[in-house]
């Protein structure tokens, strides 16, 4: 079947997947899969800019991440999944991209701002972490992908990208686009865009410890659920309660199929007469539902980790084949293919 075009998309391996991971990105994969020749990268590069101290952690994480994402549902006979370390032509492309960029612009990147100010770099900001957005754009233009599933948190990386490929165009394009502009394809429902931790914070992370694991077991669930926050003024479930910010109903919102039944539990919620455990059990039975294909399939995968190893080596033939031909692209259009 002809393919509607290209979707490249990565993740970093510095622990296991998580349900914001879910939301974020893999569901979407799990779609795109069908539609697009899509390619998948454990950006293990990426994850060493800021664990250059712990490579252990990166380097295990690439089997779990992997292992996460074909429990999810991707197919590996319909996804390619490949290890960026083994590309070397990324890291070509990243050098010929640094030329291009500011230190200004990169400071400027919110994301890189937002992630520098959470691990309190200050100064002492490894430069390759700074300069991370550059090999992002690398791994993304390499693939000439039409879209790249991913959160809201990477925006401005898509942005980036797309400063970098026109100004490719600009400077060595001679009239022709050698990048097409990529667009990113978010998480329908902008609400799904970002999934908040179980404390209520913001953002869903491994750091934070909030975070509800892709592989986490039925008792964790129940756990995690049960310790969510919700609205700490609903003492008794006769008092009338918070839905806003309340995260027991903003899961909800995202995970349940009765959305009919939900918007009735948020008015009896609101009005006074319900009480927490009764919408955490509800959402605990959602969960499982969701987890449980997930779990079973990751189970039986970590058994075999010979066979995602393989999966990965015959990835990287497929995803090298396809950043050298870029790589010579732009080697001819820059003029230092000499020979
Ligand atoms: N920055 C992404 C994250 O932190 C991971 C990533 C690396 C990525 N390279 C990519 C995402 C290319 C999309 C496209 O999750």
């Amino acid at each position: 079947m002809a393919k509607k075009g290209i979707a490249l998309t990565g993740d970093r391996p510095t622990g296991k997947l998580h349900l914001g991971h879910y939301i974020g990105s893999i569901k979407q994969r799990v779609v795109l899969q069908d539609d697009y020749e899509q390619f998948v990268m454990v950006a293990d590069m990426q994850a060493l800019t800021h664990n250059a101290e712990n490579t252990e952690k990166v380097r295990n994480s690439v089997l779990e991440v992997t292992l996460d994402n074909i429990a999810a549902g991707l197919d590996p006979t319909k996804t390619t999944f490949f290890i960026q370390s083994k590309i070397e032509g990324l890291a070509f492309l990243t050098a010929i991209f640094e030329t291009l960029v500011t230190l200004g612009r990169l400071t400027q990147n919110p994301t890189v701002k937002t992630e520098m100010k959470e691990k309190g770099y200050g100064t002492n900001v490894p430069v390759g972490f700074l300069t991370h957005p550059i090999s992002q754009a690398a791994d993304i233009l390499a693939f000439k992908p039409d879209i790249v599933p991913v959160g809201e948190d990477q925006l401005p990386m898509i942005e980036q990208t797309n400063e970098i490929a026109e100004k490719i165009n600009r400077l060595y394009g001679n009239g022709k686009e050698i990048f097409k502009k990529v667009k990113a394809s978010l998480p329908p429902g902008g609400e799904g865009a970002r999934l908040p931790g179980i404390d209520g914070k913001a953002k869903m992370s491994k750091s934070l410890g909030n975070a509800i694991y892709l592989s986490d077991g039925v008792t964790d669930i129940e756990q995690k659920v049960m310790a969510m926050y919700t609205d700490p003024g609903h003492i008794h479930a006769q008092d009338p309660g918070k839905v806003e910010g309340n995260v027991v109903f903003t899961y909800l919102s995202i995970f349940d199929p009765n959305q009919n039944e939900v918007n009735e539990l948020k008015k009896a919620y609101q009005k006074g007469g319900l009480g927490d455990v009764e919408i955490k059990k509800r959402l605990i039975g959602i969960l499982n539902t969701l987890l449980d294909p997930i779990r079973e399939k990751r189970e039986y995968l970590a058994k075999k980790p010979e066979y995602i190893l393989e999966v990965l080596k015959e990835g990287e033939k497929v995803a090298a084949a396809r950043v050298n031909e870029t790589a010579r692209e732009v080697r001819e259009a820059i003029g230092i293919q000499y020979y």
